[in-house]
């Protein structure tokens, strides 16, 4: 069942005014802010959802993390998925509770951890780096959420190919895809799904290649373009800022 108040020890969302953080509730302990420090003792007991007031009078609202604000939050050695991108590469990737998942490469785990979220108990992440500092970091952001139960970390280099089998999807965030394509095959159910993520349409096109000539079909390649509004009454419209450009999303199925 959902923990619905929060306890000491509890991580909470807090929204106060434009700023949002991730804490922990340790009772006694203060949090400084931009708009006075926030009381960690007066939150215990109360349920999430709840307002409250920081030592200045501030209103703030402390809400239960989603994983979406634990990833914002991961530390960091590579650039990390964007939300948007990972949608559409779980969903292209028909990635669901029980799945195999290869995936590679696990950066800071942020791609990793939704996939883990995803495939639950019953299912299984593979996921590689050939960088050993990637693999750390992933472990540690992974640990904290208890997400790594269901996911083997490797260092390795997947262009040359891993030793698994059955393996539902492959998810591939690395700047050489097109390599992995051919010796990745041997690993894959028959009918498996490929993604691949890459910030530059020359990976795409090598990509797209590779696919074709390693016998995959229903290869398709598009990006995802989100864009935020302000919504005010009668005044709503598109926000000054906000990401422009992040990358390519390439999905193909295997066949034999
Ligand atoms: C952009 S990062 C991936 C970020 C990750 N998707 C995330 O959301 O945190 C790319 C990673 O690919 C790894 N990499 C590069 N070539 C690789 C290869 N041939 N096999 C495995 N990992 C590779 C790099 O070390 C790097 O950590």
């Amino acid at each position: 069942m959902s923990q619905m108040t929060i306890q000491d020890g509890s991580d909470v969302l807090i929204l106060l005014g434009d700023k949002q953080f991730v804490i922990k509730i340790v009772e006694g302990q203060k949090f400084h802010t931009h708009k006075g420090y926030i009381d960690c003792s007066q939150l215990i007991g109360k349920p999430f959802g709840s307002y409250f007031k920081t030592s200045t009078g501030h209103s703030f609202v402390a809400l239960r993390p989603s994983l979406r604000d634990y990833v914002s939050k991961f530390a960091r050695r590579t650039q990390i998925i964007y939300p948007k991108d990972a949608c559409s590469m779980l969903l292209w990737g028909d990635i669901k509770p029980g799945q195999r998942v290869l995936e590679a490469g696990t950066g800071s785990g942020a791609l990793t951890a939704y996939i883990a979220q995803i495939v639950g108990k019953d299912g299984k992440v593979y996921g590689y780096d050939v960088n050993e500092d990637s693999i750390k970091i992933t472990k540690k952001n992974l640990e904290r959420l208890n997400l790594l139960s269901n996911v083997e970390l490797k260092v390795g280099d997947v262009t040359q190919g891993v030793d698994l089998d059955n393996i539902d999807t492959v998810v591939l965030d690395l700047p050489t895809p097109w390599l992995a394509v051919k010796p990745l095959k041997k690993c894959l159910t028959t009918d498996a799904h490929f993604v691949s993520f890459s910030p530059t349409i020359n990976q795409v096109e090598k990509t797209v290649l590779a696919l074709k000539e390693a016998n995959y079909v229903r290869i398709e390649a598009f990006e995802t373009i989100l864009r935020e509004f302000d919504v005010k009454p009668d005044a709503t419209r598109p926000k000054t800022l906000g990401i422009t450009h992040t990358g390519y999303v390439v999905s193909a199925r295997n066949c034999v």
